[in-house]
């Protein structure tokens, strides 16, 4: 398949950190004995402090997208730099401190642990890796009164609505502080109102220089984002300034 290009009209400040750097991305998944190419030829640089969105029909390709800008899957060819870090000539333990310590993963349907309180769902990913100088309790709680929840601190899942329940995702992502934000429609499972209360909480993270990857398909939320990038059938069809 022909090559194609990054956009340079998207990538403006390259004094910027080049936090994601994906050259030529497939991804292919064999079904049967068909091999079905998912990802075409995706560039994608996101630098520091951006808020970009990722807009596409069902089954474009956004997850799969997120799943490898994430490390959590790998792309079947390219080249993919994360926090200037190859992920090919990475080992497993190096991909999974960057996953712990640096990305901040919020998904559609929460993904709390149903018999934890709040603050212990935030502390959570720390059990497993924890940066330095972060004190998980203190920042747990801290984190739960920036999203709003200073009254829900020791409510479990069960005990939350649907917009609660997401604001306390959004706070455990951000424990470790990390350096990028993912968001797989995080407003997917909310009414118009909370979403749009979800949203001002990444729109401030954004204006305090957090970088965010959020993906959606609805226009209207993509709007909060600064850059835009449209796949379709696993092929980016725009990127543009929001
Ligand atoms: N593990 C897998 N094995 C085979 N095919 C897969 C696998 N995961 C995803 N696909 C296929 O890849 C395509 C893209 O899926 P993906 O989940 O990335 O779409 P999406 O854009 O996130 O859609 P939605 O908006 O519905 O969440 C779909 O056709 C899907 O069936
Ligand atoms: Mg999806």
């Amino acid at each position: 398949m022909e090559e194609c290009c990054l956009n340079e009209k998207t990538d403006l400040d390259s004094s910027k950190e080049l936090i994601i750097d994906a050259e030529n991305i497939c991804k292919n998944y064999q079904i049967g004995d068909m091999e079905v190419q998912i990802l075409k030829n995706v560039n994608i640089r996101v630098r520091k402090g951006e808020f970009l969105a990722i807009m596409g029909p069902s089954g474009s390709g956004k997850s799969t997208l997120m799943n490898i800008l994430g490390i959590l899957d790998r792309p079947t060819c390219g080249t993919f730099n994360i926090m200037g870090r190859d992920i090919f000539r990475a080992t497993d333990k190096e991909l999974a401190l960057i996953r712990g310590l640096e990305i901040g993963f919020v998904f559609q349907n929460f993904n709390l642990v149903p018999r934890l309180n709040s603050i212990q769902n935030v502390e959570l990913p720390t059990f497993a890796n924890k940066k330095e100088g972060v004190d998980p309790e203190n920042r747990a709680t801290e984190l739960l009164g920036l999203v709003g929840l200073s009254d829900r601190m020791y409510h479990k899942p069960n005990e939350l609505s649907g917009g609660q329940s997401q604001r306390v995702a959004i706070a455990r992502a951000l424990i470790n502080k990390p350096s990028l934000i993912l968001a797989d429609e995080p407003t997917g499972n909310l009414d118009t109102k909370t979403g749009q209360e979800i949203l001002d909480i990444f729109t401030n993270l954004h204006n305090e220089g957090s970088t965010i990857v959020m993906i959606t398909h609805d226009p209207e939320i993509a709007e909060y984002a600064d850059r835009i990038v449209y796949l379709r059938d696993g092929v980016i069809e725009d990127d543009r300034i929001n």
